[in-house]
């Protein structure tokens, strides 16, 4: 299996790096602390796929969670196209990505907001070696 480390530290707030892992797509996102706010202000028991925003990070080097950044899968949980996101200047109508093949919305945890994909945008494994550097896989 692949893995790979990620300098975090040089993704710029609001913006995200695209990586790819064994040629499958993720999405670093350093999120600005207006989308860090909305993630956690969602009522999880309206969402298609309940989850809060904690339980979509794993702990940093130190334990505790780091919500600027959020790792995810970058294959949309419909039909696998590699949805838009800030880079791109489409995050979509609950500003996290967008779909484009079908119109899939996801949020700022990545989670499916509308639109027909089933499944938020799954969390890979991955660890902090530090503060900076994060081996995802
Ligand atoms: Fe993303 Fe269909 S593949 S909406």
């Amino acid at each position: 299996s692949s893995s790979l480390d990620v300098d975090i530290s040089k993704i710029r707030v609001g913006s995200e790096l695209r990586v790819l892992i064994g040629g499958k797509p993720f999405f670093v996102r350093h999120r600005t602390e207006v989308e860090i706010a909305e993630a956690r202000a969602v009522n999880i028991s309206r969402l298609r796929d309940p989850e809060t925003d904690e339980e979509r990070l794993r702990p940093n080097q130190d334990g505790g969670l780091n919500p600027a950044i959020l790792i995810t899968s970058g294959v949309c949980t419909h039909l696998g196209c590699v949805p838009l996101g800030p880079n791109q200047g489409n995050v979509g109508d609950y500003g996290g990505w967008y779909c484009p093949c079908h119109g899939s919305h996801y949020d700022t945890s990545g989670r499916i907001r509308k639109g027909p994909a089933p499944l938020n945008l799954p969390v890979p494994e991955y660890i902090y070696q530090n503060g900076n550097i994060v081996t995802i896989s």
